[in-house]
């Protein structure tokens, strides 16, 4: 299986080895994030998927600087959050993640969601969100100026891809972070993005802490597990990246980071059965915030 994707500016992503920090401060116990990237690292992770909106970038960045791992040796993506898309502010924001994160420039900084809000509010801001060309713009500067290597898009949908990559951009969206898992595992938007060479991100590939347990029992994949001598979860992860994209678990439990950085090529009929499995059901997503972020439309719906 491949251990990186190459970038169109050349630079080569890893595949497997990283970890989604994805716990606020809210979500994970006291130290728990600055363990699980500590330990990711000494493991031999070698990327960490951060965002400001995790509320932990302070932690993350003094847990890579007590790793001892040095800093060139690491892939660090984060995201600008949906309260900094108006051009003004997306520089501000990135240079609170570099601050928090310690460092002076990102390997990959993503628009965490195609929804622009009103900074500090639920207020959409319906110009930014109907056309992101302008924060895109911006983006492209991070980059001449050396702050970002890549940038990428997240939670786009087709139209929404279409929408912004109609314009004339000068670096285009190296990748794109959705949902990816057997519950819905979007066959359509995987086969546009490798016709245009944008490379998928999956986040929530175990299908999240909501369905975590159901896909780890699914008989496809305990067929895997039992054939390979693996453990499911290598199963689940191991499709993913044979499936060409970006695989991004996220773990809290040492034991289970350590397990999650192992994959294997499955045997070709054991991966069409579960990409069969996965890709025959109604797909049913499993992360939607699109009640929370206060909208009266489905983020995922067809757009314009
Ligand atoms: P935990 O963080 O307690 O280890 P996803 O990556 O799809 O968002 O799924 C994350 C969920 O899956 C978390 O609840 C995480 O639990 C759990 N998880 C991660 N890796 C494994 C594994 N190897 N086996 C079982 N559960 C796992």
């Amino acid at each position: 299986l491949p251990t990186h994707y190459a970038l169109p500016s050349g630079d080569k992503i890893p595949s497997f080895s990283e970890l989604l920090v994805d716990l606020g401060a809210w979500q994970a116990g006291e130290g728990e994030v600055s363990t699980a990237v500590k330990v990711a690292l000494q493991a031999g992770y070698k990327h960490i998927d951060g965002a400001w909106r995790y509320e932990n970038e302070a932690e993350v960045g003094q847990a890579i600087k007590e790793s001892g791992v040095a800093r060139e040796d690491i892939w660090l993506t984060s995201k600008l959050w949906n309260w900094f898309h108006s051009p003004e502010d997306v520089e501000s924001a990135l240079d609170e993640t570099l601050r928090g994160l310690q460092t002076d420039y990102l390997d990959l900084y993503i628009i965490h969601w195609p929804i622009a809000l009103k900074k500090g509010t639920y207020e959409l801001d319906e110009a930014l969100t109907a056309d992101p060309y302008p924060t895109w713009e911006k983006l492209e500067e991070m980059v001449d100026k050396g702050k970002v290597r890549n940038i990428g898009i997240s939670n786009f949908n087709i139209p929404r891809i279409k929408n912004l990559t109609a314009n004339s951009l000068k670096y285009k969206p190296a990748v794109n972070q959705v949902e990816l898992n057997y519950w819905n595992p979007q066959p359509e938007l995987l086969k546009l993005s490798k016709e245009h060479g944008l490379l998928l991100e999956a986040y929530s590939p175990l299908g999240s802490n909501k369905q975590v347990k159901e896909t780890l029992q699914l008989p496809e994949v305990q067929a895997i597990a039992k054939e390979l001598n693996i453990t499911p979860a290598q199963a689940i992860i191991s499709w993913h990246v044979q499936r060409g994209t970006v695989v991004l678990p996220k773990s809290v439990t040492p034991s289970r980071i350590e397990e999650n950085l192992q994959v294997f090529s499955l045997p070709k009929g054991l991966f069409q059965k579960l990409e069969e499995a996965a890709t025959s059901h109604p797909p049913q997503r499993v992360i939607n915030p699109s009640k929370n972020y206060g909208l009266d439309f489905d983020i995922f719906d067809d757009y314009p």
